[in-house]
Parts: structure tokens; sequence; C-alpha cells
């Protein structure tokens, strides 16, 4: 319905309290406000197994925790359901979202936080390297986005949280391959958030800068790299992967229940912004 026809019909909605045919109405009560429950992919990563920690904070929250990594899943002791998974396998990734809903009746939030890095010009890429980070990344993505949407149409609504990443919002050098895999599902998110919006179902992204993590272990390791990487950052720093997790259950909390088809970079400016020269500041 229109904007301008709905708030022309404004005063009959008070006047009889009818609802006109059509309008779709939102209830923050619809989104799992009280005992929800979450899926987390890549669970047992730097971020996720930090939103993991976050979610079983909430009030009777039950929290199922996946990773292809079986291993890096045990550090979660008892804070969640574990159910490792492929999340490249489609079949696998129903698997978890199909379990989770029959033992906790819905499903009221879903993060993947699943991802892979890769620096190389696309001319020394080889075919099968592209094809991995896409399998990892987007078809991930996808699966997960596809498998989570039929529990929350039955429940009444929900939260998707993607991670996409700084590189795909603003152009670095060899990181072809990543931009495109990460570009994919930043495009994908806009459209789901659309599709799904008459059901209540919101689709958000994360988008994370240079984060501690298993991914950057080997750049955070070499003094130089790491001195590098800094210098491109405003904020003169790598991110914790605290710093993406708690973005990540903002969009997820059912108070967000009004945000859908963000980006939220949690980057320190290195998808957005150039660091400012010493001295410009005195200057202003
Ligand atoms: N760390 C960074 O600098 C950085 C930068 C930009 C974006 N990101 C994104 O942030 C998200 C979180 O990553 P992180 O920083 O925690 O990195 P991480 O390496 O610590 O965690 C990634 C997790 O994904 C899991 N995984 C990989 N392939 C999988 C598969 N096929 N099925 C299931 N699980 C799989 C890994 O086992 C790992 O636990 C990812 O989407 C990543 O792409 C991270």
């Amino acid at each position: 319905m229109a904007f301008r026809k709905l708030v022309s019909q404004l005063p009959n909605f008070v006047a009889n309290g009818s609802i006109p045919r059509g309008t779709r109405v939102r209830s923050f009560a619809s989104e799992g406000a009280a005992s929800p429950v979450y899926v987390v992919f890549g669970a047992g990563g730097a971020v996720g197994s930090d939103l993991v920690g976050r979610l079983a904070k909430q009030q009777g929250a039950k929290i199922v925790a996946s990773d292809v990594d079986q291993g890096d899943l045990e550090s979660l002791g008892s804070s969640a359901e574990i159910m490792p998974a492929n999340t490249e396998d489609e079949a696998a990734v129903k698997s978890i979202l199909d379990k989770a809903a029959e033992k906790f009746g819905k499903v009221d939030g879903v993060a993947c936080c699943v991802g892979s890095s890769l620096i190389k010009p696309a001319h020394l890429t080889h075919a099968q390297e592209f094809h991995d980070a896409i399998a990892k990344n987007t078809y991930s993505a996808f699966n997960i986005l596809k498998a989570s949407v039929g529990p929350m149409m039955k429940s009444g609504g929900g939260s998707i949280v993607f991670n996409g990443s700084a590189i795909a919002h603003k152009g670095y050098a060899n990181h072809d391959v990543m931009a495109a895999a990460k570009g994919a599902i930043a495009g994908m998110t806009l459209s789901a958030a659309s599709t799904y919006s008459p059901h209540n179902i919101r689709v958000n992204m994360v988008v994370p800068g240079l984060t501690e993590a298993k991914m950057t272990k080997r750049l955070a390791e070499s003094e130089e790299a790491r001195d590098a990487s800094e210098r491109m950052i405003a904020l003169g720093r790598l991110g914790g992967a605290h710093d993406v997790a708690r973005a990540l259950e903002f969009l997820l909390h059912p108070d967000s229940s009004y945000i859908t088809g963000t980006f939220l970079h949690v980057d320190g400016g290195l998808g957005n912004i150039a660091p400012a020269e010493a001295g410009d500041s005195k200057q202003a």
C-alpha cells in the first residue's frame, strides 16, 4: 500500500480499529522477543564463537552452533547445541535449520560467520581457487538464506545476518576474488531483504574490516604486515572479533525490528574513509 494512501486511512484505524486489507502488520512479539532461538554458522571461528557467547547471555536464549571444524566447536562448552556441518552442502544446512526448528519450535535469528581469505591478483588465481572462494563464502550464504526462511515464514518472522567484507565496498589491490565473493552476498542481502519483507524476515549484513581471527593469524603475527595494515585503517588498529560479534548481535536482536537491507560497517573506517595524515586535525 502506498505510504500516502496508508496515512490517509489512519483516522479510520483510530476510529474503528479496522486494518484495511493488504496492510501488513508487524508485531514485536512475532520476532521472538521471549526465549529467542538462534543458529550460528561458522561458530568455531573468532567472530562466531564470540557471538555465541553473547547470545547465550540473553534471557532464555537457545543457540545452535555449527561449523565444519568440529574441534573448534568444543570450546563453546554447554552454551549451545553443537551441530557440525559444511555450509557448502545445501542438504546439511537445511538439516541444521530443520533440527533447530523441531527441537525449539521456531528459529528467530540466523548468523552466517563462515568465510575464507585469498589475497591474489586475478591473473594468478586458478579457476579452482576462485570456485573454492565462491563455494565457501557465497554459496554458503545462499544455502543459509534458503534454509532459514522456511522455519521463519512458519513462525511469523526472524532476522538473518551475513558477514560481508570492507574489500567489497572499496577497491583494494589483489582482493579480486574475495571482492567478487563478498560483493555477491551484499547484493543478495538487499534482494532477500525485499523478497522476505512481507514475511517479517529481516536480512542485513555486517561488514568487517581487518579483524583478529584464524584467517588473519599470519598477518597479525608479522610486525611489518600488521603495521602496514594498521596504517590503512583510520582508527589505527585491527578490529577484535568482539567488535564484529556485537554488531551481529544488534542486528539479530528483536529490538532491531525496523532494520532491514542494511550494511553495518565494523571496520575502523577501512571500507569508507581514508586515514587522516598526521597533522590534519591541527588544521581543522
Ligand atoms: N577476519 C577478518 O579480517 C575478516 C575480514 C572481512 C570479513 N570477514 C568475515 O567475517 C566472518 C567471520 O570470520 P572470522 O573473522 O571469525 O574468521 P575465522 O577464520 O576465525 O572463522 C571462519 C569460520 O568459518 C568456518 N568455515 C569455513 N568454511 C566452512 C564451511 N564450508 N562450512 C562451515 N564452516 C566453515 C571455519 O571453520 C571458521 O571457524 C566471515 O564471514 C569472514 O569472511 C572476516
